[in-house]
């Protein structure tokens, strides 16, 4: 069966946009991170995403689409994306940092959730394109597609563990996706079964350290 091609130029102006908001909705939820890990972690995942945008940028031109147009789907992915600005923007107003932290890594996973999918796609598509977009396309998605799992699968673990914080329960921070480097679906499932090893390990550390002081 022939791809679509209609439908493929739409997934494009999809990721291009999903990409820009990318950009944004990093900007706000760094203004909004206290965790200096997390900070590092958003900061080194904006950079990629700028690039994600210059890579989008290569594409249309080798693909022969319109950078600065905007199909309706692109302006509902910037909605979204806006959408999402505005909600960091109005926790950070209510004054209480670490549910403004909380509030911003769940908007990243929400936007990096669409990112994400939108190579998985292109993943896809790039295994039926023959000849020069073919290529193209298959190098985007080897330079992309393992960041976009990072992205993803890293800050749902700090989304977890931020919220756990929160409830006053034992976290694990930075969390086990990241500790681990994860980087596929089932890595994330195992990192995520093995934060009450963590625990366990570091309360005998700690008990261990208490029993030494009091001897
Ligand atoms: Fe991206
Ligand atoms: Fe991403």
């Amino acid at each position: 069966m022939d791809i679509n091609a209609e439908q493929l130029k739409e997934l494009f102006y999809q990721a291009m946009a999903t990409e820009k908001a990318g950009v944004l909705v990093y900007e706000a939820a760094l203004k909004a991170s206290v965790h200096p890990d997390l900070k590092n972690e958003l900061e080194k995942y904006a950079d990629q995403t700028r690039n994600h945008v210059t890579i989008m940028n290569k594409l249309f031109e080798t693909f022969g689409l319109d950078p600065n147009k905007k199909t309706p789907g692109f302006e509902i992915v910037e909605t979204k994306g806006q959408a999402l600005v505005q909600a960091i923007e109005k926790a950070l107003a209510w004054g209480d940092p670490k549910t403004a932290q909380i509030v911003a890594a769940e908007c990243v996973v929400d936007i990096e959730t669409k990112d994400h999918m939108n190579w998985e796609l292109l993943a896809e598509a790039s295994r039926r394109l023959m000849g020069e977009k073919g290529k193209a396309l298959k190098d985007a998605v080897d330079e992309v597609e393992e960041q976009e799992d990072q992205h993803l699968y890293h800050l749902k673990g700090w989304t977890r563990e931020l919220w756990i914080e929160s409830l006053g329960m034992e976290a694990v921070l930075p969390p086990p996706e990241e500790r681990k480097n994860v980087d596929t679906a089932i890595a994330a499932e195992r990192a995520k079964m093995s934060r009450n090893r963590m625990l366990q390990r570091g309360g005998r550390r700690r008990g261990a350290r208490k029993e030494k002081e009091e001897a």
